[in-house]
């Protein structure tokens, strides 16, 4: 086969046969396809789609490029939840140990932050002493003590999503339905979780801008998860705001940390709930209600037990900003917008994400939104609370608020929290 042929059926609309697909992916996780021909087929991806049974092999040769884990020894069911990335995502940090405490084994691959999304991963290792990276023994070994894990994937898993995602990020090639679908779905599928839940965002702070785009996302994703026999569903869920009050790295553990101990805000809550629910739902374990398990303290637990044995100090003080700035609102009214993406890319400004994969990030860099849409505000009050460790970077992140946020009379258009299940 040769890749010049390949190329050219994408990019004159044919559909790639599985022997295309097979032999492409795999002769590029080898390096025998070289990374142009890649991006130019990427391209042609990008450009003329993919149809569902092309989708589901590509999906397939990338989980076939490395290891499938599996969890069978494990005395209860497995679940777990993927979400597409937004402004103030913290829902995993209680969502896991919450499915745990209920009854459900979450053996959770997270990722980095890349951009202005923050990252799983970037977020925990802001609690002292905490690991990221760990070897199957260790991740089994974390499941039978908590019940839950939360870490990196290894190089073994999905080698083909780890060249290909690298290049589509630097070659305009990220927002491909299809490409999108199975780089997710291959990681998720190769974890060995038998149920799933996909979390996609929809608005200015999530890859997805519309439901219509979010919906063919979740439709393709679902349908290649149900394929592969994992139980998958998925919720389209509002990324038009930030998600809670706290935007960053430590300041969003110490947040996930509040909905543990039965406080927090009512949208991260509220979508922790309904999350929760539906990972168990779709492992069969529909008994508990999650609410208990945030009120008893055995979430609480849950979640202690996993930082512990991940290396990490659940009582050591969280890293604290060396700066703060506070942004007080111009007017008295409604705050009528507060947009996820500017929110978001001022928290990357500020030292919370990276702009290269090789970037460090600073754990005690993020924002404190004192107000949500809806809320009445009052001039000279505090609207945001910038944090950073480095007094350079706060022009540059003020400058992402201008126009990010709307104070008027009247009520917010908003997305609901909740906006479809597929
Ligand atoms: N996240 C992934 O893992 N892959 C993509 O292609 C986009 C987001």
């Amino acid at each position: 086969m040769d890749a010049i042929d390949v190329i050219r059926a994408k990019r004159d609309g044919a559909a790639l046969t599985p022997e295309q697909i097979d032999w492409a992916v795999d002769a590029y996780t080898r390096g025998a396809i070289a990374d142009e021909q890649m991006a130019a087929l990427a391209m042609a991806i990008l450009l003329n789609g993919m149809t569902r049974p092309e989708v589901a092999r590509w999906t397939d040769a990338m989980i076939r490029s490395g290891e499938r884990m599996d969890w069978a020894e494990l005395d209860r069911p497995t679940t777990d939840k993927h979400s597409t990335g937004g402004v103030g995502d913290k829902i995993t940090l209680p969502l896991s140990p919450l499915v745990a405490a209920c009854g459900a084994a979450v053996p959770q691959l997270s990722g980095r932050g890349l951009g202005h999304t923050g990252g799983t991963l970037d977020k925990l290792e802001s609690i002292p002493g905490w690991r990221a990276s760990l070897t199957n023994a260790e991740m089994l070994d974390v499941l039978r003590a908590a019940g839950a894990v939360v870490c990196a994937a290894g190089s073994g898993l999905a080698p083909a999503d780890r060249k290909l995602y690298a290049l589509r990020d630097v070659t305009g090639t990220v927002e491909s339905i299809p490409l999108i679908a199975s780089s997710i779905m291959s990681k998720k599928i190769a974890e060995g979780t038998g149920a799933l839940v996909l979390d996609v965002k929809v608005g200015s702070g999530a890859f997805m801008k519309t439901v219509a785009n979010a919906r063919e996302l979740a439709e393709t994703m679902v349908a290649i998860g149900t394929d592969h026999g994992v139980r998958t569903t998925a919720l389209l869920t509002a990324m038009d705001r930030p998600l809670g009050d706290a935007v960053g790295n430590a300041v969003e553990v110490a947040e996930a940390v509040e909905v543990l101990a039965g406080g927090g805000p009512a949208d991260v809550v509220e979508l922790t709930l309904t999350l929760a629910r539906e990972m168990l739902s779709a492992a069969g374990l529909e008994s508990r209600d999650p609410a208990d398990a945030l009120k008893d303290g055995s979430a609480m637990d849950v979640w202690r037990r996993m930082i512990t044995a991940q290396g990490g100090d659940p009582d050591a003080p969280l890293p604290s900003a060396r700066e703060t700035h506070t942004v007080v609102a111009p007017s008295s009214g409604v705050l009528t917008r507060l947009d996820a993406y500017g929110v978001g890319v001022a928290a990357w400004r500020l030292g919370a994400g990276r702009a290269r994969k090789e970037d460090p990030v600073s754990a005690a860099a993020g924002i404190i939104c004192h107000a949500k849409p809806g809320d009445t505000v009052t001039e000279g009050r505090p609207l945001l609370t910038l944090h950073t460790d480095d007094e350079a970077r706060l022009p540059r992140a003020l400058e992402s608020l201008d126009g990010a946020y709307e104070i008027a009379d009247g009520k917010p258009t908003l997305l609901p929290l909740i906006i479809d299940r597929v």
